[in-house]
């Protein structure tokens, strides 16, 4: 199996090479690589991070042909607008105000002052590309009317095809530690989760490299987070042996492991860690600074700014439903993350989590995390949009809601299953512990079913 199509470097300009896939051209960084003009190779995120021979790059390509272009076509029409509905500029420009009767569908939030304005207006507005007011924003997300949550899906799906084609990207997720100095409320493994028999646990440097091996090798990844809680016990010196030790598997390395000085992610990033997640948790400061005790929101937004300055592709984004959010902070949210440049958006449901202060708090609903992936597509129309774990924790099929709904990126949960139960951030439903190339063919299988093809999405090079 694998979760990335090789190309052929076609013509090198300065640190960017250009990328033949079957006559579609791509640009990708050559920066770390060095490849030359003629040579296969793979491309993660918009960074070339291995070439492979000839022989096997054509054997690959053969597997690949036909179903290439046959995946196309199948997102192409599954992506389709209804023309009648909406579509394009020519019904707007000649009929805008007659447009509303059209919609024969009554608004089921009558109590909304947000909702004057017709969905189907907004979304014609989305079709011509022109900037939607922050009111807007919320009507959408107040939307409630199954038809009109079906026509915002549909066309933030729109957007996507037309964006990023079926591209979509698969990550592996490897956590590494469940230590954790913080407290935040709304986490399953924070600190003080301990007087509540959490079991901790820290896999050691030889277990996190055979576990990349095993996912790169044996399962295919060509990109995997390797995350952790704050855990002081990995060191700058251990980090940075870890991540040059990994950098020999050629992959796109992602970190995910919290605040840390901007010298160690520099440390980092030299030693070939070139992607990092990291989100805000939310754009309210007051919310962020009471739920996240003893840390500070300026200093995590800096954080963030300054690793897309240092180079590092940057995922970032928030939780969606925690107690006391406010419509206006979901919009808020989704715009930070606009503001702060994400190369890839990063967000998911909260989940209450066991023995935590917020335990018994409710999740929120599958659509209004669906609403805020269309309505990222719609204020940042090619960005890359991933689908969280934690949004399949929700529903089962969420996952397969969320491509639909504008998203372009999926992540597999690939640590070992021992550890795996542990790193209980919130409640997760593992059922009985799936075997994990199960679940990598029923997800690819589900991606040919959408025809979405696993590839690279250019992060680093889109902003
Ligand atoms: N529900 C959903 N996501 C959570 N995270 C932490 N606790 C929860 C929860 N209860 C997320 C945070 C963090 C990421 C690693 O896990 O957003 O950034
Ligand atoms: Fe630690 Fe992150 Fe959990 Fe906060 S959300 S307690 S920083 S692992």
């Amino acid at each position: 199996m694998c979760y990335a199509i090789p190309g052929k470097i076609i013509e090198i300009k300065g640190d960017i090479a250009v990328v033949d896939y079957f006559g579609e051209h791509r640009n990708a960084l050559n920066k770390f690589l060095n490849a030359k003009i003629g040579e296969y190779v793979y491309a993660q995120g918009g960074i070339l991070i291995d070439k492979l021979p000839e022989s096997e790059a054509l054997e690959i390509l053969t597997i690949w042909k036909e179903r290439f272009f046959e995946l196309k076509k199948k997102d192409k029409e599954y992506s389709q607008l209804d023309n009648s509905v909406l579509n394009n500029s020519v019904i707007l420009q000649h009929h805008p105000p007659s447009l509303s009767q059209h919609n024969s569908q009554p608004h089921s939030q009558s109590d909304s002052q947000y909702h004057s304005q017709p969905i189907l207006e907004i979304l014609q507005k989305v079709n011509l590309n022109k900037e939607l007011t922050k009111n807007e924003l919320l009507a959408l997300l107040r939307s409630k009317n199954k038809d009109e949550l079906n026509l915002i899906y549909t066309t933030a799906n729109n957007i996507r095809q037309k964006e990023h084609d079926n591209a979509c990207c698969v990550h592996g997720i490897i956590e590494f530690s469940n230590y954790c100095r913080n407290n935040c409320f709304y986490c399953g493994i924070r600190k003080e989760a301990h007087l509540n028999h959490i079991e901790r646990y820290r896999m050691s440097s030889e277990e996190i490299i055979s576990a990349a091996k095993h996912a790169v090798k044996e399962l295919g990844f060509k990109a995997l987070v390797f995350q952790s809680g704050e855990d002081e016990w990995f060191s700058e010196e251990k980090l940075v042996s870890l991540v040059k030790d990994l950098s020999r598997l050629n992959i796109l390395i992602f970190i995910s492991i919290g605040l840390r000085t901007k010298e160690t992610y520099k440390k980092l990033y030299d030693a070939g860690a070139k992607a990092v997640l990291l989100r805000f948790e939310t754009s309210n400061k007051k919310l962020f600074e009471n739920l996240r005790p003893s840390t500070r929101f300026d200093e995590r937004i800096q954080m963030i700014k300054e690793l897309k300055q240092m180079g590092y592709i940057v995922a970032t984004g928030f939780l969606i439903g925690l107690p006391d959010e406010t419509d206006d902070d979901i919009i808020n949210n989704l715009l930070l993350t606009k503001e702060l440049k994400a190369d890839m958006y990063s967000f998911g449901p909260f989940i209450p989590a066991e023995n935590t202060p917020l335990e018994n708090k409710r999740s929120v609903d599958k659509d209004t995390v669906l609403k805020a992936i269309a309505i990222s597509r719609f204020v940042d129309r090619d960005s890359n949009i991933l689908v969280t774990t934690a949004l399949e924790t929700l529903d089962k099929d969420a996952r397969t809601q969320a491509l639909l709904a504008g998203a372009n990126s999926l992540m597999i949960n690939v640590t070992p299953n021992e550890f795996k139960k542990k790193y209980a951030i919130y409640k997760r439903n593992y059922g009985a512990q799936k075997d994990i190339k199960k679940e990598i063919i029923e997800t690819i299988n589900m991606l040919y079913s959408l025809g979405r093809a696993p590839m690279d999405i250019n992060f680093y090079l889109h902003k």
